[in-house]
């Protein structure tokens, strides 16, 4: 595959809608030499500016994003607590993005709660965007790491069967994942969730127009049988912040949870993912087993990012 088909330089990162699979593959190489060989990454963002502009609470994202820069050498500009910027006082995200834009900085990483953020903010700054979350809508950094989890676990992607169990409608990582894991060949995908938390219907559409099978399990005594079947489970918690109707959350709060006994059907290899931060949906007597592939997947939050770094800033 030539360098130019899968080049990111200088690029934003706002869908998964975006990337093909060359371009996935070479974010993986880069992030096995990050992992094998970070020392080759230092320094290699000096002289580089990047800014994180988190106008949600954030962890391991704005972590990792955070870490990543400074092991390359780069500077960070770190905006991360809502309240101390002037977006407050009721600057516009405009007015906001062309003053980061104006310290010069050579990148802009940032979450927000609007969907349609990352590309507005995309739309009206020079330098390149890194989409670290768009209200419900996507997370594809995100994405990158679960899939390169998936990738690092089973050797390869094409062909497996993929649950994914919880809130489906109001989860960004979800829609993410779905679109990356449909470049890839044969993969079944089975939408475990009441109908209230159903995957939406733009995520259906994409999968349909690409051709992916995929079901929908709404069944609570179905549940059992289909994670029998299945390579990878995704588990997200429920997103309580996005619920239009607090009355709605409560409803479906505890509805479904993932444990020993649910895993007791399950195939000896079965990944659990989760995103993280999980509330109650994933029972701790999970983690030490072989199942729990969770803390292992958020470390690759590190060598993905650091690997978009380098495709998207460096050389
Ligand atoms: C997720 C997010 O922010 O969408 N967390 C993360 O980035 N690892 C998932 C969540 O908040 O449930």
């Amino acid at each position: 595959m030539g360098e130019v088909l899968v080049s990111l330089k200088g690029a934003d990162v706002v869908s998964s809608k975006d990337f093909t699979r060359p371009m996935v593959e070479r974010v993986f190489e880069v992030a096995d030499e990050a992992l094998r060989s970070p020392e080759r990454f230092s320094g290699s963002l000096s002289g580089k500016r990047v800014a994180l502009l988190f106008v949600e609470p954030s962890t391991r994202t704005y972590s990792s994003f955070h870490v990543a820069a400074r092991k390359m050498g780069a500077d960070v500009l770190p905006l991360v607590d809502p309240e101390m910027t002037s977006l407050t006082k009721g600057e516009s995200l405009y007015d906001t993005l062309k003053m980061i834009e104006g310290y010069g900085v050579d990148c802009i990483v940032m979450r927000h709660p609007a969907r349609g953020a990352a590309r507005y903010a995309a739309d009206v700054v020079r330098v390149p965007v890194i989409n670290a979350g768009s209200g419900s809508q996507e997370h594809p950094t995100q994405s990158l790491l679960d899939a390169y989890t998936i990738r690092r676990k089973r050797g390869s992607i094409d062909g497996l069967r993929i649950g994914f169990l919880g809130d489906l409608r109001f989860s960004r990582t979800v829609p993410s994942l779905v679109y990356t894991l449909s470049l890839f060949k044969d993969v079944t995908m089975h939408f475990i969730a009441p109908p209230a938390l159903q995957v939406r219907p733009e995520v259906e559409l994409h999968l349909r127009k690409r051709g992916v099978s995929y079901d929908k399990v709404e069944k609570q005594s179905e549940i059992p049988r289909v994670v029998g079947e299945l390579d990878v489970l995704y588990v997200t918690r429920l997103q309580k912040e996005r619920f239009p109707d607090p009355s709605e959350y409560e409803r479906l709060k505890g509805s479904y949870r993932v444990d020993m006994e649910l895993l007791s059907n399950a195939r000896p290899t079965l990944g659990v993912m989760h995103p993280l931060p999980r509330v109650d949906e994933l029972d701790p007597e999970v983690d030490g087993t072989p199942h729990a592939w969770y803390f292992e997947q958020a470390s690759y939050g590190l060598p993905v990012r650091m690997a978009l770094y380098h495709l998207i800033l460096g050389g």
